[in-house]
């Protein structure tokens, strides 16, 4: 039941997204139920209806952003890192059997739209040597993910090598190969991606392209201005706001968005394609040397640890953005994203005027 309204969501999402700038075409109640059902599928993960098990703390740091109810907090307090993340785990793995096994989704890549599988083909890095396919997300660690790769091909001396990112070059994608080599790969091959809280990688996309990239102050940045802003005089792209982001999200078509912002769901297609790791940016380097040693990388590869000028977008740092935008704005954008809450298990983010006044 939570699985199939999870699919009409997403069905609706897409059918809102075609809509002209500005109109609205999904109706505000359903929209409501949209929201209504996918936290209702959470709630019914977390009480481990779907799990099985003992309701599972999901992500114990986040707090007060979760759904859980209070007294539920008292299972996260005692139990042991690697039973949560063993059930985080189980509860990921089966939320995808679940929304992935209803009708119509796709079970395999050839299932999906030219278009789709073109993006997802291109965001897989394929591996020959360690014998592993890998889609990356933008904003959840790829660029370290691709010196693994140019370190395990021997194309780089080690991933630490300061060195600007070159995310083409010497790496090998599912798309550059013929169906038959793709299909024996998708087959054969250990398949991973890692994910993050879609609100989060928002918010760092964000920031890292409006408040660093120029390409994209001029590309998105002016265009964002130009359709968004009352007054927009005269703006070089740099100065736009998160509020006039997430209006722009809401009407751009989730298959056609830029990478850093489209939906994971989109670019990775986790129903087509059957990963067999899924890891989390909230605990990247544990995941990351999980998958290494998985993969049998030698010994001296390890992730990447972080440089000591990264800024993370934070909990308080979403919280501030969030409860600053205009609270309509979020609720009618977590429908495109929700595939992504709902998959990987992610609370929604809580954007209740008490929860803003804390
Ligand atoms: C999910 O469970 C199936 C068996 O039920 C297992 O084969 C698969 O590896 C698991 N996948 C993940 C991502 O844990
Ligand atoms: C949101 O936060 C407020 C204040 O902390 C809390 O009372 C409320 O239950 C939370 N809502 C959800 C859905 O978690």
């Amino acid at each position: 039941m939570g699985s199939s309204s999870v699919r009409r969501a997403a069905v609706s999402a897409k059918t809102r997204s075609r809509g002209a700038h500005g109109t609205m075409i999904l109706p505000s109640m359903l929209m409501f139920g949209v929201i209504v059902a996918s936290s209702g599928l959470l709630l019914m993960i977390e009480k481990g209806i779907l799990a099985e098990v003992k309701a599972p703390p999901l992500h114990p740091s986040r707090g007060g952003l979760s759904w859980r109810g209070p007294g539920s907090g008292k299972a996260a307090a005692s139990a042991p890192e690697d039973t949560d993340h063993q059930v985080l785990q189980d509860i990921r793995n089966r939320t995808i059997h679940a929304v992935c096994g209803q009708k119509n989704m796709p079970r395999s890549i050839w299932d999906l739209s030219a278009g789709q599988r073109r993006t997802v083909l291109k965001h897989i890095l394929v591996s020959d040597k360690h014998r592993f396919l890998y889609c990356y997300v933008p904003k959840v660690a790829c660029s370290n993910w691709k010196r693994i790769l140019k370190v395990l091909d021997g194309v780089l001396e080690n991933v630490n090598v300061k060195l600007k990112m070159d995310h083409k070059r010497d790496l090998v994608f599912l798309s550059d190969m013929k169906p038959e080599e793709i299909r024996y790969r998708l087959n054969h091959y250990f398949k991973f991606i890692f994910v993050r809280d879609p609100m989060e990688r928002l918010l760092s996309a964000y920031r890292n392209k409006f408040g660093e990239i120029k390409e994209y102050q001029l590309k998105y940045g002016v265009e964002i201005v130009k359709r968004y802003r009352k007054n927009p005089g005269k703006s070089s792209g740099d100065d736009i706001t998160f509020s006039e982001f997430l209006r722009y999200l809401l009407d751009e078509d989730v298959e056609r968005m830029n990478e850093h912002w489209m939906p994971i769901y989109n670019l990775c297609q986790p129903c087509a394609v059957r990963y067999d790791f899924i890891g989390s940016y909230e605990r990247l380097n544990e995941d990351a040397n999980y998958v290494l040693e998985r993969v049998q990388a030698p010994s001296f590869v390890r992730f990447p640890e972080r440089q000591s000028w990264y800024n993370p977008v934070t909990r308080e740092t979403l919280h501030y953005y969030l409860c600053n935008s205009p609270k309509g704005l979020t609720k009618e954008l977590l429908p495109k994203y929700i595939l992504d809450f709902s998959l990987f298990a992610y609370p929604l983010p809580n954007i209740s005027s008490e929860f803003c006044r804390q």
